[in-house]
């Protein structure tokens, strides 16, 4: 999938070297009209989307590789493997100072959060997208890349782990949510605020990420081509307690309850999720609420019917991380301990 390794060469001038990771999303769509909302993701070439900012030059100097071009609703983990790979093969040069990862934003967050697992870096790593295809009106996609760009070349972004930049605002891969299905401010970080701005380039940081990421986390994809099967069901009212055995009978190794309120879930879907985790699945109670935390044994007594807690992780994120932690064998407590540390 990737293409084969091209030196990016010495820095000229004594600018950065930026590559940006093309993966298809909004940034690269296009429409049949600048004012009809209807468009398709990923069609334009990362190389046709680079010629249309030449200002990126003024930052650094920027070489392009197409990863893959879908928008991101068809993001895979074979796709993520081969991102992250190839991420940690390109900061490995001397002359690359950092990557950009241009990215549908409806997955964003659940690339953003492999990667602060998986890439073995301080160099920056920022994902962009954009709410609206390049042919709109307003298409926020020129500049999100070119504030990509320039966090990417700032060595202050150095060791805040994978980054989001979007509309003006720098997001870490651990705290993000997209909040508004059409608003170009649809990214939020809600528990524990953003880690910058950047306007026009410039970039100002407030604070470090509070977990463990990149070149500290303990997961590596040596060896690794597939991951276990984690499901997410969500609660609601009357919630069918059968959808826990369909995942059980799938060969699920998890699953990622989205409760109500405190990740909680009614009587008949506890009982099924306590029989699953009696036959060794791992039940991570997270939340459809948007923000908090969910916290262990307040409604859900979690000691005794052996579950975990997402703590501050959506359940789309809590499902990237249970995957990764499966694939090595882990007591139930130390799984919990690694949704209190990433
Ligand atoms: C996608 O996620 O690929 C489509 C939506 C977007 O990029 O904003």
């Amino acid at each position: 999938m990737a293409p084969d390794r091209i030196p990016i060469g010495a820095p000229a001038q004594g600018r950065p070297g930026v590559v940006v990771l093309a993966t298809g999303g909004t940034i690269a769509g296009a429409g049949a009209s600048a004012t009809r909302a209807g468009y398709a993701a990923g069609r334009v070439s990362v190389d046709a989307m680079l010629a249309a900012v030449p200002e990126l030059a003024d930052l650094a100097v920027v070489q392009g590789e197409q990863i893959a071009n879908v928008g991101s609703q068809d993001m895979t983990f074979e796709i993520m493997i081969a991102l992250a790979n190839r991420i940690n093969e390109r900061l490995r040069e001397a002359a690359v100072s950092g990557i950009v990862v241009t990215h549908g934003t409806d997955t964003m967050e659940e690339t953003a959060f492999f990667l602060n697992l998986t890439v073995k870096s301080r160099k920056p790593v920022v994902m962009t997208g954009a709410m609206r295809p390049a042919t709109a009106l307003s298409a926020d996609g020129p500049l999100n890349l070119f504030n990509a760009v320039a966090v990417a070349a700032d060595p202050r972004a150095a060791g805040r782990g994978v980054l989001v930049v979007m509309n003006d605002r720098i997001h870490g891969a651990h705290s993000l949510s997209k909040t508004n299905t059409t608003s170009v401010e649809t990214f939020l970080s809600p528990i524990n605020g953003l880690i910058g701005t950047v306007n026009f380039g410039h970039c100002q940081y407030f604070r470090q990420p509070s977990r463990r990421h990149t070149d500290n986390s303990i997961f590596s994809l040596d060896g690794v081509s597939a991951l276990p099967r984690v499901d997410i069901l969500y609660a609601c009212a009357d919630m069918p307690a059968d959808l826990v055995d369909g995942s059980v009978a799938r060969d699920a190794r998890g699953i990622v309850i989205a409760g109500d309120g405190n990740g909680n879930m009614n009587a008949a879907t506890l009982a099924h999720a306590a029989r699953a985790a009696a036959q060794g699945i791992v039940i991570v109670r997270s939340s459809r609420v948007p923000t908090g935390t969910v916290s262990r044994n307040v409604e859900i007594d979690d000691d005794r019917l052996r579950f975990i807690v997402s703590d501050e992780l959506n359940p789309a994120k809590a499902r990237i991380l249970l995957m990764l932690a499966l694939l090595e064998e882990r007591r139930l407590e130390a799984l919990q301990e690694l949704f209190y540390t990433y």
